[in-house]
């Protein structure tokens, strides 16, 4: 009996390491240790031992099915172990990786430029002003004195979504709005969004932004327009920085001038920013036509005022060094992330 009993202990030596699942383990706990399993059976025949064998037989029996209780065991806690690991690699959560930095999001370059130039601008009196994009003919060209004939309101260059309704061409119809609500003196700056039918390409876009000033009070003239936006140079592109005014035409303002500064970039001494010209054109400027006041019923012998406009996005590419104003508009991360 001690014979079977130590072939039975080898048996499950043999067999338990080769389980493969857990259902086959509790078969084998079955088979082995079970009421009808081998063990039961070969103690069956106990009681044809002798009185002395009987109790070291059974001490024996014993060890063994501890033996093979412990073995079934082992197998079962791998079984255990291997689960878990397969429920972690599963989840695939690797405790070991550097944690994820979160992305933080940064203001697109042109808002950035709108705030430093409103920022400078309120220190020096003016007040924000804001105007629909989806504007009236009446304030885009009609108060801003463009004729009905001006080429300016060929539907070639703007968007109308009515017979009188477009997309704003221009911030100038804020001019309008401000001065028929608003009584000298008036200081306003107002940023914003423009639309023009102009096809894409590296320096035009049918959407980009513009600034809009104004000032209107007794004794203004082109001194003072010339001062603020002198000094507005110096604050924004550094106090070496020189400006140029030079004759233009706008039919809202008389005399127009066209603004530049000496170019940030190269401080004159010619450059790809400024085309080789050490000048940078920010935008036009002049005194309020009489005409326009008219509109508003501002008595043009008793005020006069400034105003001047300037594009943002060719302000944001001259400072940022920006190839191409399509840049602006892709939303591409890799492009907004330097600013
Ligand atoms: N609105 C003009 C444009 O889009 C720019 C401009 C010129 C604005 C002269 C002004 C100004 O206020 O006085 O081309």
């Amino acid at each position: 009996m001690k014979n079977e009993l130590n072939a039975l202990k080898n048996e499950a030596i043999d067999y338990i390491p080769k389980v493969k699942s857990e259902s086959e383990l509790d078969q084998v706990r079955v088979d082995f240790l079970g009421k009808k399993g081998k063990l039961t059976k070969i103690l069956k025949s106990l009681g044809s031992l002798s009185a002395n064998e009987r109790p070291l037989v059974g001490q024996l029996s014993n060890e063994i099915k501890q033996f093979i209780t412990e073995q079934i065991n082992k197998k079962k806690e791998e079984f255990r172990v291997a689960a878990q690991s397969e429920s972690i690699r599963k989840e695939s959560i690797d405790i070991s990786l550097p944690g994820r930095q979160p992305s933080i999001g940064y203001l697109h370059p042109i808002t950035q430029v709108i705030q430093e130039i409103t920022h400078i601008f309120k220190r020096l009196g003016f007040q924000v002003a804001e105007g629909p994009e989806l504007e009236e003919e009446y304030y885009n060209f009609d108060a801003l004195n463009l004729p009905k004939n001006h080429p300016a309101r060929d539907e070639q260059d703007s968007f109308y979504i009515t017979s009188d309704k477009l997309l704003r061409t221009q911030t100038s119809p804020v001019q309008i709005r401000v001065m028929e609500k608003q009584r000298p003196p008036i200081a306003i700056i107002s940023p914003g969004r423009c639309f023009r039918r102009d096809a894409m390409d590296a320096t035009h876009s049918h959407t980009f932004h513009q600034i809009e000033g104004l000032a209107v009070d007794k004794d203004i003239s082109f001194a003072d327009l010339k001062g603020i936006l002198h000094l507005f140079a110096k604050q924004m592109f550094g106090s070496s920085t020189q400006t140029r005014f030079r004759p233009d035409f706008f039919p809202f303002t008389e005399p127009s001038g066209e603004f530049a500064i000496t170019c940030f970039i190269c401080h004159g001494k010619k450059c790809r920013v400024c085309k080789g010209t050490g000048w940078i054109e920010l935008g036009g400027c002049g005194l309020v036509d009489p005409a326009v006041f008219g509109f508003v019923n501002i008595d043009p012998e008793e005020y006069s005022g400034y105003a001047f406009g300037m594009g943002i996005e060719r302000l944001a590419m001259a400072k940022y060094g920006v190839p191409d104003i399509r840049m602006f508009y892709e939303n591409d991360i890799r492009f907004l992330e330097q600013f």
